[in-house]
């Protein structure tokens, strides 16, 4: 059968990734496709420095993205730049020329996928983008067909492998994240401006992206509530440990009667959920569905070569639709809307919480916390205090029963006022077992 030509525009770490693997394995991804899938045009601002990658003499080197979508035998673009301003034009002037569309950009695609995927259903072409969240797991083909006969009502991830690194770490050896993050910088694994991963935004775009495609719902990431880690301290691990936890960076996405709660922050899980078991750079995955119970999905969410399968999956997957005839399709990213999946505040979340506080001590602290609380109507259940010689600096911790994140925060507001605090408290999510 003929062979399906593609271009590949961006040759950093998934676009080299991709290439390896398109020319390494070309043989077997052949077989498994019945016809070659073959690279036809290459680009990159510098082209001209990068390592010359084993392609035929025949195949297009250019620093001009247009040459890559104008070529008249490229069939398929692969968008691997990244960012939100020259990918556009690149998948706007893709899907103007009639090409189909493989993407890993997690930040465009959680910005305006929607509108991308419209533009792309009326052109007739394919779109893809499973490498656009959680680099190595094919979560969004789980979503779109393998589970999407059921009715998705709570998806939790864990989507970001920088932070989940770092928060490993601090667990493991007791560092500071200040520490850890250095570190995780020097090997390569943290960005030298780490807010992307550290604040949550990057997995933010991710959960956008997951929670339109399990609820066919648009979601934008202003929907999502986002805190990052940088606040967690070795000691919020060993509370945690007492109270049989642990700490991720979760990000949820749950159905109540009113409306989706969407948020990336830290909380505490129970040690013994398999979300727990997810250490370093790993991502995963775990959904929750109302016909098929629980599922979960795991595996690299980042590097050249996870990535890189991901994008070549694609590529195969789009290559077979252009072969085959491709089939009218429904954006995964919004339905006809129903209106039961509309995105709600996080104040309206009811859950547990542990608070953690460091004082300045003297006598009365403790109750003139409960009292607090008991004026938001929150009901106290445990104080806990590791031995500690600083009563300059004395950590202790209580934890509440489920009540509304709004009244957690009036009283968390409240509680600031108080001048034996060393810093405002700090409140985490105790979420019941995954
Ligand atoms: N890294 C990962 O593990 C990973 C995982 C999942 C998804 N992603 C997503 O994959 C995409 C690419 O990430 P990456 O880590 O591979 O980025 P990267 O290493 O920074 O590579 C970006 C590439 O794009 C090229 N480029 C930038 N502007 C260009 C332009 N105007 N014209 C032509 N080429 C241009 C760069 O060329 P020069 O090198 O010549 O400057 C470079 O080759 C992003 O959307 C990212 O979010 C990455």
């Amino acid at each position: 059968m003929q062979e399906v030509n593609v271009g590949i525009i961006g040759l950093g770490n998934v676009g080299s990734g991709t290439l390896a693997i398109l020319t390494e394995n070309a043989e077997q991804i052949g077989l498994k496709l019945g016809f070659p899938l073959r690279v036809k045009a290459l680009c990159s601002r510098s082209i001209g420095v990068k390592r010359r990658q084993k392609v035929m003499d025949s195949v297009l080197r250019t620093e001009d993205w247009r040459e890559v979508v104008a070529h008249p035998e490229v069939d398929i673009v692969a968008e691997l730049v990244g960012g939100t301003t020259v990918a556009r034009e690149i998948i706007d002037a893709a899907i103007a020329h009639k090409k189909s569309v493989v993407t890993a950009n997690k930040e465009l695609m959680a910005l305006c996928g929607a509108e991308i995927w419209d533009r792309a259903i009326a052109a007739g072409i394919n779109l893809a983008m499973e490498a656009s969240v959680a680099g190595g797991i094919p979560i969004h083909t789980v979503l779109r067909e393998g589970i999407s006969g059921d009715r998705v009502t709570t998806l939790y991830g864990i989507l970001n492998g920088t932070s989940n690194y770092i928060l490993t770490e601090i667990e493991k050896h007791g560092s500071s994240f200040d520490d850890v993050l250095k570190e995780a910088q020097r090997l390569g694994y943290a960005e030298a401006d780490p807010s992307a991963d550290v604040d949550g935004y990057d997995a933010r775009s991710k959960l956008a992206i997951l929670a339109a495609l399990a609820f066919g719902e648009k979601i934008t990431p202003s929907d999502i509530y986002t805190e990052g880690i940088r606040r967690i301290l070795p000691l919020d691990f060993q509370y945690a440990h007492k109270l049989g936890h642990t700490i991720r960076l979760i990000c949820g996405a749950h159905q109540t009667p009113s409306g989706l709660i969407l948020s990336v922050r830290p909380a505490l899980i129970p040690q013994a959920t398999i979300l727990a078991g997810v250490q370093g750079a790993y991502n995963a995955v775990w959904v929750r569905g109302k016909y098929g119970a629980d599922t979960f999905y795991y595996g690299r969410g980042a590097g050249a070569s996870p990535t890189g399968v991901a994008v070549v999956s694609d590529l195969m997957r789009v290559a077979r639709e252009i072969r085959c005839g491709s089939p009218e399709r429904v954006s995964p990213f919004a339905h006809e809307r129903l209106g039961e999946y509309k995105p709600i505040p996080v104040t309206l979340q009811h859950s547990a919480y542990y608070l953690r506080f460091r004082v300045v001590d003297r006598p009365g602290i403790i109750a003139s916390l409960a009292g607090v609380l008991a004026g938001k109507q929150i009901s106290l259940e445990a104080v806990l205090q590791l031995p500690s010689d600083n009563r300059q600096d004395l950590p202790f911790v209580i934890t509440v029963e489920p009540t509304s994140e709004q009244s957690l925060r009036e009283a968390l507001g409240e509680m600031s006022a108080h001048d034996f605090l060393v810093e405002p408290p700090f409140a985490m999510p105790m979420e019941k077992s995954l």
